[in-house]
C-alpha cells in the first residue's frame, strides 16, 4: 500500500514540475513516505528526518515533508517533533500533494494536512503511469473495518472503502498499455471487497480483471481467513491467470490468543480454510503472517503457532514481535511478553520456518516451472521472475538472446537449485 501511494505521489508531483533525483544533497524537496505498521518502522523514519533535517542547515531552503501513515498518526505533533519537518500529510491528502507543497515553499508556513478525505477523493486519485516494471500494485480498496486489536490500520487508514470496479479495471489497463503484465490487487481485506458496480464482490472482479487483453498474471494480497471464500478459491483454480498464490496471515496458533487479537475465526477454522483452499487449489503456494508475543501470550500458546506453522507447512512467512500502536485496543492488554522472551520466539519461528521454506524450495527441483521475467538480476548475465507461486527464480537467458528480449514474457526454465530463499534454473 504504501509502495503504490509512494509511486502516486511520484506522478502527482511530477505533473506539477517536479523532477525525482536520487541524490538528497541536490534536492529542493525531501520527502519520506512512512510507515507505522510497527514501532520499529516508525522509529526508522524519525531518525532519518532528523538526519535530513541536519542537512537542511545547510541549506535552509529545502523542504522536507513527511508523507504517508506516520504521519497520518501524529498529525501536527510531528511538527512539534521534528523542528525540521515543514510539511506532514496522510495518505488521504496525495492528490494535494502538489499545491501543499507549493504552498510551503511560498509562504515557508510549517503545514500539517491529516484530514480523512471523502472516500471519492481518494480512490478517484488515478494513477497515470508512464514508466512501469512487469509487475505492477493496483489498489482496490483502501482502510480497514475490522479493529484488530494490535493494529494501527484503522485508525490510520480510516474505514473501509472499495473503488468502483470500473475504475479498478480501467486502472489495469492503463498499466497493462504502459508495459506490465503482472498485477497484484492490493487492499487490507480484499476479499470483503464491495465494489459499487460489482455485484460479484470481489471474486467477480478477479474474474473481470483477469480478462484485460494482454494481462498475463493476478495476484491478490491481503486476504482475512475470515472472508476468504470458496467462490475465490475456485476463481483461483478455474482462471489461469490468476496465479496459485495465496497470502493468509494467521497471526498466531491458538485460539486463545487469536480471540484477543480480535481476528475473529479459531485455529481450526483456519485450517479448515487452508483444506479448502489446497484441495480446490492442488499446488497452492501459501505464505502468512505471525505475531509472536501478543499481551498474555503464554508458552503454550507459543507451541500452537510452531506447530500450526508446522502442520500447515508454508511456502513462506513475514513473522513480527508485536509492538504496542497508539490508539489500538490492545493497548488496554499491557504489553507483558518480555522483549528478550519476545525475541527467542521470534528466533524459534523463524528457524523453524527456514527449514520448512527450504523443503518447499527444494520440492522445485528438477521441475519446469514457467516464469514471468521481471529483468536482469542482480547476478550480471542472469534475468529472475516468478513462478505462478511466487517463488524467485534467478537463470541464464538461452545463447543468443539478451536479457531485455525476455522482459515480460513467459519463460520455462528448469529448477536446478534451492537457495535459501530464491531458485536458481536453466532453460534448454
Ligand atoms: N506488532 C507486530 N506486528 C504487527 N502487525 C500488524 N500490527 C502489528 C503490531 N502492532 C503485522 C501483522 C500484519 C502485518 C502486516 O504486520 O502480522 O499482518
Ligand atoms: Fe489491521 Fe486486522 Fe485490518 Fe489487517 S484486517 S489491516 S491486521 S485491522
Amino acid at each position: 500500500m504504501n509502495d503504490y501511494d509512494a509511486d502516486r505521489i511520484r506522478e502527482v508531483l511530477g505533473r506539477r514540475g517536479y523532477e525525482p533525483t536520487s541524490d538528497a544533497l541536490e534536492a529542493d524537496v525531501i520527502l519520506l513516505n512512512t510507515c507505522s505498521i510497527r514501532r520499529k518502522a516508525e522509529e526508522r523514519v524519525l531518525a532519518a528526518a532528523s538526519r535530513y533535517g541536519a542537512l537542511k542547515r545547510r541549506r535552509p531552503e529545502v523542504v522536507l515533508a513527511v508523507a504517508g501513515c506516520v504521519a497520518q498518526q501524529e498529525g501536527e505533533r510531528l511538527l512539534d517533533r521534528l523542528p525540521a519537518v515543514d510539511l506532514v500529510f496522510g495518505p488521504d491528502a496525495i492528490a494535494r500533494a502538489g499545491e501543499l507543497l507549493d504552498d510551503v515553499r511560498g509562504s515557508r508556513r510549517r503545514l500539517a494536512a491529516t484530514e480523512f478525505a471523502p472516500p471519492d477523493e481518494y480512490t478517484f486519485l488515478t494513477a497515470e503511469p508512464s514508466e512501469v516494471g512487469v509487475t505492477a500494485l493496483v489498489t482496490i480498496q483502501k482502510g480497514c473495518d475490522n479493529g484488530c486489536a494490535y493494529c494501527v490500520v484503522p485508525g490510520v487508514r480510516g474505514a473501509e472503502v472499495s473503488r468502483p470496479l470500473g475504475k479498478v479495471v480501467a486502472e489495469v489497463a492503463r498499466f497493462v498499455h504502459a508495459g506490465a503484465r503482472e498485477v497484484t490487487l492490493i487492499g487490507q481485506n480484499v476479499n470483503s471487497y464491495r465494489g459499487a458496480d460489482a455485484a460479484g464482490g470481489f471474486a467477480h472482479l478477479l474474474r473481470v480483471v483477469a480478462a484485460v487483453p494482454d494481462l498475463l498474471r493476478v495476484r491478490f494480497t491481503t486476504s482475512h481467513p475470515r472472508d476468504f471464500t470458496r467462490e475465490v478459491a475456485e476463481v483461483m483454480r478455474d482462471v489461469p491467470q490468476v496465479m496459485p498464490w495465496l497470502h493468509l496471515p494467521v497471526q498466531a496458533g491458538s485460539t486463545r490468543v487469536l480471540a484477543a487479537m480480535r481476528r475473529g475465526y479459531t485455529r481450526e477454522e483456519y485450517l479448515a480454510k487452508v483444506e479448502l483452499v489446497r484441495t480446490l487449489v492442488p499446488g497452492v503456494s501459501l505464505t502468512t503472517d505471525v505475531i509472536v508475543g501478543f499481551p498474555g501470550e503464554s508458552a503454550e500458546d507459543f507451541r500452537e503457532t510452531l506447530s500450526l506453522l508446522d502442520a500447515v507447512q508454508f511456502d513462506s512467512i513475514y513473522s513480527f514481535a508485536y509492538s504496542l500502536r497508539p490508539g489500538t485496543p490492545a493497548l488496554a492488554l499491557g504489553d507483558d511478553v518480555a522483549p528478550e522472551v519476545k525475541r527467542a520466539r521470534l528466533h524459534e519461528v523463524q528457524a523453524l520456518q527456514a527449514t520448512i521454506t527450504t523443503r518447499a524450495l527444494e520440492r522445485l527441483v528438477g521441475r519446469s516451472v514457467e516464469v514471468l521475467v521481471e529483468g536482469e538480476s542482480r547476478r550480471g548475465g542472469q534475468v529472475c521472475g516468478r513462478t505462478p507461486g511466487n517463488h524467485v527464480v534467478n537463470f541464464a537467458p538461452p545463447a543468443g538472446t539478451a536479457a531485455e528480449a525476455l522482459r515480460g514474457r513467459l519463460v520455462t526454465p528448469r529448477i536446478t537449485c534451492a537457495r535459501t530463499h530464491t531458485l536458481l534454473g536453466q532453460v534448454p
